[in-house]
């Protein structure tokens, strides 16, 4: 690795981003100690039946709603939104994928498709024809803006905009049903966006109605980050119900472990193409015992209440300065330890200070 690469990664090492890898605090130590024991004791492939696997996904669906009852472990976010891709097209027998404008699930071929985070990049390759971009509902810059629809549920509109595309791309142009929907249940790359009330409510009752299933890429957002639930979906009501959940970065508190959790119906119809699912590292001994780790401290020393109490903090002392600098300070939005600044160089037109956001995050 030159030093050029080297200076590059450790910005992004260093970047907003990294810091949702970690939900318990670096080096924790009871996380630290439940890898270290199982290292010491056995490490194997995940053919080899161990109770950790069991204990841990036992763990992680009783933090999901009830339906979502079946865990594949896999040992990053890539690998988890890329099986979730495959379980969507073996359930549901299509290959449209609706995603997220500024969107990024992962490394992976499969992912850079339907990532325009890096799709959006000159020199990217060109979108895949089944692969439907709508627009991020964003109501303070998005296409459809909060201030200039005072009365509105942005929530349905931005909804519709999902269905338009559904209607005349998917079923229109191209004679397909949906295969998925896939979105951040809050979007982090792209500019911590609190999706409105209603988005994902309809979002989900379309994708459906036009044959898809819906995946709610959790691998930033989840384990409480949201600071009032455990899982981002949760937030807008119960009635919110993704058919795949990914998640990983927090799942480890660093340390590379990640999962797709998904219905019994999905799974069946993944089981019945006799392929098998088979992943070495994924949910090895010791990757369990850390994530387990991970979940007891979680509950223990009441972290979704922190982000909570922590985030609250953060957005009142934000939303100060915002009174403060309202030139400079376009918009201050969050929940929990998901928190977002908008630095403008105008007021009027929201552009972007992108100079200035550059210096804040650097220092
Ligand atoms: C929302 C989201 N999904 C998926 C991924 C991919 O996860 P990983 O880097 O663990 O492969 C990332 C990584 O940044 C992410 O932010």
């Amino acid at each position: 690795m030159n030093l050029r690469t080297r200076r590059s990664a450790m910005l992004v090492a260093s970047g907003p981003r990294a810091a949702s890898n970690v939900m318990v605090g670096h080096c924790h130590p009871d996380v630290v100690k439940a890898g270290v024991e199982q290292m010491q004791q056995l490490n194997t492939n995940s053919r080899f039946l161990h109770d950790n696997l069991v204990v841990c996904a036992e763990k992680l669906v009783s933090k999901m709603p009830e339906s979502l009852s079946v865990c594949f472990f896999v040992n990053s976010g890539s690998e988890a939104n890329d099986l979730a891709l495959r379980l969507a097209r073996q359930h549901t027998g299509n290959t449209d994928v609706i995603t997220l404008d500024h969107a990024y699930h992962g490394h992976l071929t499969s992912l850079i498709d339907i990532s325009p985070y890096k799709l959006n990049l000159p020199g990217a390759p060109k979108k895949p024809d089944y692969v439907h971009i709508a627009p991020v509902p964003d109501v303070y810059r998005g296409k459809i803006k909060a201030d200039e629809h005072p009365d509105e549920d942005m929530g349905k509109l931005y909804a519709m905009e999902v269905k338009k595309i559904i209607d005349e791309n998917v079923i229109g142009q191209r004679g397909e049903q949906v295969c998925a929907f896939i979105a951040e249940s809050l979007q982090s790359c792209g500019g911590q966006i609190i999706l409105p009330h209603n988005y994902l409510r309809d979002v989900y009752t379309y994708v459906r109605e036009a044959g898809g299933v819906c995946i709610a890429d959790e691998v930033q957002v989840g384990f409480g980050r949201s600071g009032t639930h455990y899982w981002a979906f949760q937030i807008d009501g119960p009635d919110v119900l993704p058919d795949i959940v990914t998640i990983g970065k927090p799942m480890g508190n660093g340390h590379p472990v990640a999962a797709v959790i998904t219905t019994e119906a999905v799974a069946r119809s993944f089981e019945a193409t006799g392929i098998q699912y088979f992943n070495t590292y994924g949910g090895n001994p010791v990757s369990c015992a850390i994530a387990i780790a991970v979940m007891s401290a979680v509950d223990e020393e009441r972290m979704v209440d922190n982000a909570k109490d922590v985030g609250g903090y953060l957005l009142s002392e934000l939303e100060n300065m915002q009174q403060k600098f309202p030139d400079v300070i376009g918009d201050v939005r969050g929940v929990g330890l998901f928190v977002g600044i908008e630095l403008i160089i105008d007021p009027k037109t929201k552009t972007p200070a992108t100079a200035e956001a550059r210096d804040v995050v650097d220092r």
